[in-house]
């Protein structure tokens, strides 16, 4: 028996519904041509609920997130909404989705389709055949520990003060996403921290390690300070499957292994949470890049960061292997045939609009399957 997938799909501003659009003609492909019945709802967030509903996302909107067993968000933001203060604005709705799904750990992979490999600024030798997954904690850590601020002293002088907090519950619920996906992957896990010189990176350290005797003795475990791993990212990086690290070098180590790849326009992301109480767990998926108003409304974007980010979601959050597996081989298959978007352009190639991209991946999937 197939169970009905239920997808919240929030398109947001710019070039969000436009890339949204082609994600939900392959979600339509996979319900008609593999028979898996969806169930998909839509709403607004971002500046699009702004004007529907004055909020950055309306409460009824967050209810649907709730009972979902995933989201699908395209992105939000632009120059219309600009101008209001800071917690009426677009980012906001992202913000709340985040935190009240409690999407504590962030999934970003970076991986080199191999028509693509001379996208990258890195040699081709160094990037060919890239496939890691960075798993950063992004609800805790410095981004969000007490005390913060910025304190006069009694000299005149200013002080800006964070804090860098992490307890034992928040390192094993992350460490223990990434160790599963490592079983699914290379079994094999690089845990990036700075136990040499912060109290927090040992317990760190120390936490995954246990973790891992406890739990995941059959995955492979090292440590490495962050730093390091920065530059094996650029010498080495097809050495690493998954990276576990916290909220703060995550940012960083994930932007790093991303640009490592070409265009924003390629780059998908998950956003984990909590298991739900009908065994589900909470999850967020949508592309790196933001809503581009430079290019918005004319057709132009590059739908590939979401429709890979529809393959993730069909992996992780409905065991469906074999139907992202065929998603991503069609996406290589296309780019291979040398159809691309503005942003992965290469000389002598001509540039096909959203639409055509869609297009010709739906027609790819046909040849597949
Ligand atoms: P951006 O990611 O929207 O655009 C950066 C550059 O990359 C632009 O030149 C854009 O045309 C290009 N680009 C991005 N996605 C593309 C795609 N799919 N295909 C082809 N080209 C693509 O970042 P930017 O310009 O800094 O921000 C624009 C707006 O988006 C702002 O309002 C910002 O706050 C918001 N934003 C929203 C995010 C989200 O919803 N998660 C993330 C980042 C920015
Ligand atoms: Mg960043």
């Amino acid at each position: 028996m197939t169970t009905m997938k239920r997808v919240l799909v929030l398109a947001g501003d710019g070039i969000g519904p436009e890339v949204v659009r082609e994600a939900l003609r392959v979600i339509d492909w996979i319900d008609r041509r593999r028979h898996v019945p969806f169930d998909v709802q839509q709403g607004e967030v971002g500046g699009a609920a702004i004007d529907a509903h004055g909020t950055p996302l309306a409460d009824a909107t967050m209810a649907l997130a709730q009972e979902a067993d995933a989201v699908l968000l395209g992105a939000v933001g632009g120059p219309k909404w600009d101008a209001l203060p800071f917690a009426q604005r677009p980012e906001r709705g992202l913000l709340r989705l985040r935190k009240e799904l409690q999407l504590y750990a962030n999934l970003r992979p970076a991986t080199v389709f191999a028509p693509l490999v001379d996208a990258s600024t890195l040699k081709p030798e160094i990037v060919r055949g890239l496939d890691l997954m960075i798993v950063r904690e992004l609800t805790g850590g410095i981004y969000f520990g007490e005390p913060r601020g910025i304190e006069l002293l009694p000299d005149g002088q200013r002080r800006g003060i964070n804090t860098q907090v992490y307890t034992t519950s928040e390192i094993h619920r992350v460490g223990r996403v990434a160790f599963d996906l490592a079983r699914k992957r290379g079994s094999k896990v690089c845990s990036a921290d700075k136990a040499n010189v912060m109290e927090s990176g040992r317990l760190w350290r120390e936490e995954i390690q246990k973790l891992r005797d406890e739990s995941y003795s059959d995955v492979e475990l090292e440590h490495m300070y962050a730093d390091a791993v920065a530059m094996e990212l650029l010498r080495r990086p097809n050495r690493f499957d998954v990276i576990v690290t916290d909220n703060l070098f995550g940012d960083i180590l994930s932007d790093e292994a991303a640009m490592m790849t070409g265009s924003l326009g390629m780059l998908p992301s998950a956003s984990l949470g909590d298991q739900r109480a009908d065994g589900g767990r909470k999850a967020l998926y949508e592309p790196v890049h933001g809503s581009a108003p430079d290019i918005a409304g004319k057709d132009l974007a590059n739908p590939i960061a979401t429709i890979l980010s529809l393959s993730m979601m069909l992996r992780w959050s409905f065991d469906m292997h074999t139907e992202a597996d065929l998603i991503e081989q069609a996406v290589e298959g296309v780019l291979a045939s040398g159809t691309r978007t503005g942003d992965i352009m290469a000389p002598g190639m001509a540039r096909v609009s959203t639409t055509v991209m869609g297009d010709s991946i739906l027609h790819e999937l046909d040849k597949l399957s």
